[in-house]
């Protein structure tokens, strides 16, 4: 159930030579994901990809790995990138070009000219689905690829940020064929932002810097699943935690769930560490750079790195930059304060750390693999735009889950589902 039938694969890898490492760790990671393992399983038996040539644009990391492996199982064939250049693992990029004969384009720490030129050797792949991690992959074929979109008869978004980006295409009416958010899954971003992005993200910090987060002040910015995810973990390991928020019903939602709740200016002044996950642009800026105590870490768990204004820091510092540590940027402003940026205001719980684990991948990347599958059973039935995941496989991915951890529930009686039926019962 691994190697992917078909011609020669292309790859633009780091090192063949990692394959092994790649594959040992590929496997591990497999372990914790039984409900992508089930539905691979099953798509070797009835092929359902046979022939599909998908191009998916998704961080590579051990997770991703197995669920190309699944896709592949199905029949796919598979052209994959990066779809953060510094969030490849090196090793399950060689395993998967090496082992599994995929096309794989995707290198840890190019810069951003080589990572577009992955994107593109992806799509010259001639893809007739796409698997999109941020909508990158999306937007450039819809802008220089317009040529390829025929072929293309549906596709998947994994993120929060990529499925903002698709609603305004298809407002403005760009977007050129079906695709699922799968991203809105309940079986997605409740666990997969919430508790992979909570986990991931302390874990990122801690790898980069060592820091105790136990009596430190923590300043997440944005309280949407991720937000909550991070704030309740930073909590867990000791921190006061800060949250800041411009929606006021996740504001007073913070400030419900315990947290103190203020302006950045504010928390600028208070803040040892400060994590954006808001998928908005300069949330940290000047202004509070200028505020924040000396050796302040401050890290990005949003999409993009839009959401720390590092030219501000430059233009601060005048040059005065070291890097004590492999993730780690420290800045030295004219008042002989430091602040220190972490993975380049990347994802860092992806630069630093490897990602989400496994165990929370294997729900998400389950709605992958059956939202690719209700497409392509699809075929030319939707029309372009944004579709959710069926609630159908939302429920069956929840009750896989629950039973690969031995948990079971309990069901309606025919009374009870009698009354639920019901309107005319009352007091
Ligand atoms: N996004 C966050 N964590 C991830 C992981 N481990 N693999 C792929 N995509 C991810």
């Amino acid at each position: 159930m691994s190697t992917q039938l078909g011609t020669k694969a292309k790859f633009d890898v780091k090192d063949t030579g990692l394959a092994a490492e790649g594959r040992r760790r590929v496997a591990w990671a497999g372990q914790s994901m039984p409900v992508l393992h089930a539905i691979a399983q099953r798509f070797a038996k009835e092929r359902p990809l046979a022939g599909l040539r998908v191009g998916a644009c998704l961080h590579v990391t051990t997770e991703t790995a197995n669920l190309m492996i699944a896709l592949a199982a199905g029949g796919a064939e598979i052209w994959l990138c990066a779809s953060n250049p510094l969030s490849t693992q090196d090793d399950v990029a060689a395993t998967l070009a090496v082992d599994h004969k995929m096309n794989v384009f995707a290198i840890k720490g190019v810069d951003s000219a080589r990572y577009y030129g992955h994107i593109e050797e992806v799509i010259k792949g001639n893809p007739q689905f796409t698997m999109d991690d941020g909508c990158d992959l999306v937007t450039t074929l819809v802008t220089k690829f317009k040529d390829k979109l025929p072929a293309v008869k549906g596709g998947t978004e994994e993120t929060t940020t990529g499925v903002i980006r698709l609603r305004s295409m298809e407002k403005e009416r760009v977007i050129a064929y079906p695709i699922i958010a799968v991203n809105d899954a309940l079986t997605k971003h409740l666990f997969d932002n919430r508790y992979g992005t909570g986990q991931s993200t302390i874990d990122g910090i801690i790898r980069a810097t060592n820091v105790l987060f136990a009596g430190k002040t923590v300043v997440v910015a944005g309280y949407g699943w991720c937000g909550r995810g991070i704030a309740q973990r930073a909590r867990g390991l000791g921190a006061q935690v800060i949250v800041t928020e411009i929606n006021p019903t996740k504001a007073l939602e913070a400030a419900m769930d315990g947290y103190g709740v203020m302006p950045m200016a504010e928390a600028a002044r208070r803040g040892d560490i400060f994590i954006t996950v808001t998928g908005n642009a300069k949330v940290l800026r000047e202004e509070h750079f200028l505020a924040m105590k000396s050796c302040a870490l401050v890290a990005n768990s949003g999409h993009f790195n839009v959401e720390i204004d590092i030219e501000a820091l430059e233009r601060l510092a005048e040059g005065e930059k070291s890097r004590p540590r492999e993730f780690v940027e420290q800045y030295r402003l004219g008042d002989d304060r430091t602040i220190s940026l972490l993975g380049e205001g990347r994802l860092i719980n992806l630069a630093a750390a490897e990602g989400h684990p496994a165990a929370v991948m294997d729900m998400s990347f389950a709605n992958q693999a059956l939202s690719a599958e209700y497409l392509i059973g699809k075929r030319g039935t939707l029309s372009p735009g944004v579709y959710p995941v069926p609630i159908e496989i939302d429920e069956e991915i929840a009750r896989l889950k629950l039973a690969a951890l031995g948990v079971s529930i309990d069901t309606l009686t025919p009374e009870q589902q009698q009354y639920l039926a019901s309107w005319n019962e009352g007091t």
